[in-house]
C-alpha cells in the first residue's frame, strides 16, 4: 500500500504587506527586494490569530476538495514552526476546531521543509497500517518572530496554511518517493534563539528581538541550491525517471533566484517550474502545500502528471517528494 493526494486547500490572510510599505519600515527599496527575491507582496495575520486558525481554512478546503468528512481522518500533521503554543500541539487544536474526533494528531517542525518531512511522515504511517487517511498540513504565522526593524530577514517571509488531503491507495500511484536530510551543525545559519528553553521568554529576550529569526542570507542561498538540486536528482534517480518526465517542479518559495538556479541545474525549463513567491513571500513549511493547491486551481498540474516537490530550511533540513498527481 502507499498513499496519495485526493485533496488540495490553501488560505493565506486577507491583510497584505507590500514592498512600499517595507520601504517606511526599514531601510531598502522595492527594486532591491524584487531583483534579489522576486517578492512583491506577502500576507500578515491579524495579531491574535492563531497558526491553527490557518490550518483550519486551509484544511476545509483541502477535506471538501477530497469529499471527505473530518470523522474520516486518521492521521493530522501540521508541519510549523510557529505552532499556536508550546503545547498542546497546533495539530490538536486543529483536530478540535475541524471536528476531525478520531484523529491522532501531532506537530512536527523541519523549518521551511516541515511539508516534506510531514508529507513522508503521514506516508509511512499509512503504508504501515497506522491509518487510511491523514490531513497533512503547513502552516506558519512568520511575521510573529520576524524582526520587522531587521531589512535582512523581514522582506522575506509571509504567513499562510496549505493543506493536503493523503489517502491510502495502490503502490506505484501517489507519493512514489520522499527523501529528506538533516545537517545540525550548520543550524547557526538559520534560527531563532529566544523563547525556547535556552533562552526562555521574558522582557529582556524580546527586546533584544530574540525571538525573531537570524539568518546568514548568503550562505543559505547556496546551501539551499546544492541541496535541492541533489535531493532532486536523488528523487529521479530512484524512481527511474528523466527530468524531460516531470511535468512540473513545485520547489519551497523562499527566493525566485534560488529556485531559478535549482531549475537550471536539473535542467528543467522555467515554464515546468511553479511560482508564486512574488504574492506569498516565503511562509516557510505551508510554502509547498500553497504552491501545490494554486498550481492546480491555474491548470498547471493534471491527474497523472508527474510532480516533484522540493524544500529546504533551518536546521537545516531539506527533502523531495515525487508524486503521481
Ligand atoms: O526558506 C529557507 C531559508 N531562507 C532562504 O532560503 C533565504 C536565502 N537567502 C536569500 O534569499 C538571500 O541571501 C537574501 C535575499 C536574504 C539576501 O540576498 P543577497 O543577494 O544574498 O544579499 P546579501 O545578504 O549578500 O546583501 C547584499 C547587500 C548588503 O549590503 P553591502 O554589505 O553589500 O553593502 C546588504 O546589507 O544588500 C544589503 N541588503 C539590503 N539592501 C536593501 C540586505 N538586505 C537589504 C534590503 N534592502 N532589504
Amino acid at each position: 500500500m502507499g498513499s496519495k493526494i485526493i485533496g488540495l486547500g490553501m488560505y493565506v490572510p486577507p491583510k497584505t504587506m507590500t514592498n512600499e510599505d517595507l520601504e517606511k519600515m526599514v531601510e531598502t527599496s522595492d527594486s532591491w527586494i524584487v531583483e534579489r527575491t522576486g517578492i512583491k507582496l506577502r500576507r500578515i495575520a491579524e495579531r491574535g490569530s492563531a497558526t491553527s486558525d490557518l490550518c483550519l481554512e486551509a484544511s476545509r478546503l483541502a477535506l471538501a476538495d477530497a469529499g471527505v468528512s473530518p470523522s474520516e481522518i486518521d492521521i493530522i500533521i501540521v508541519a510549523t514552526c510557529t505552532p499556536d503554543m508550546p503545547l498542546p500541539s497546533t495539530a490538536c487544536f486543529l483536530q478540535k476546531k475541524i471536528g476531525a474526533g478520531r484523529a491522532f494528531a501531532l506537530d512536527l517542525n523541519a523549518a521551511c521543509a516541515g511539508f516534506l518531512y510531514a508529507l513522508s511522515t503521514a506516508d509511512a504511517m499509512i503504508r504501515i497500517g497506522r491509518g487510511k487517511k491523514a490531513l497533512v498540513v503547513g502552516g506558519e504565522i512568520l511575521s510573529s518572530v520576524t524582526d520587522f526593524t531587521d531589512r535582512n530577514t523581514c522582506i522575506l517571509f509571509g504567513d499562510g496554511a496549505g493543506a493536503v488531503v493523503l489517502s491510502e491507495c495502490p503502490d506505484g500511484e501517489g507519493v512514489l518517493s520522499c527523501h529528506l536530510y538533516s545537517d545540525g551543525n550548520l543550524w547557526e545559519l538559520i534560527y531563532a534563539p529566544g523563547c525556547g528553553t535556552v533562552n526562555p521568554c521574558g522582557p529582556e529576550i524580546v527586546e533584544k528581538r530574540m525571538h525573531a529569526i537570524r539568518l546568514a542570507g548568503n550562505e543559505v542561498f547556496k546551501q539551499a541550491v546544492t541541496k535541492m538540486t541533489e535531493v532532486s536528482l536523488e528523487a529521479l534517480q530512484r524512481n527511474g525517471v528523466s527530468v524531460a518526465d516531470i511535468n512540473l517542479l513545485v520547489p519551497h518559495q523562499a527566493n525566485m533566484r534560488i529556485i531559478s538556479a535549482v531549475g537550471k541545474r536539473l535542467g528543467v525549463p522555467d515554464e515546468k517550474v511553479f511560482v508564486n513567491l512574488e504574492r506569498f513571500g516565503n511562509t516557510s513549511a505551508a510554502s509547498v502545500p500553497i504552491a501545490l493547491t494554486e498550481a492546480r486551481e491555474r491548470g498547471r498540474m493534471a491527474k497523472g502528471d508527474l510532480v516533484l516537490l522540493t524544500a529546504f530550511g533551518a536546521g537545516l533540513t531539506w527533502g523531495s517528494a515525487l508524486l503521481r498527481m
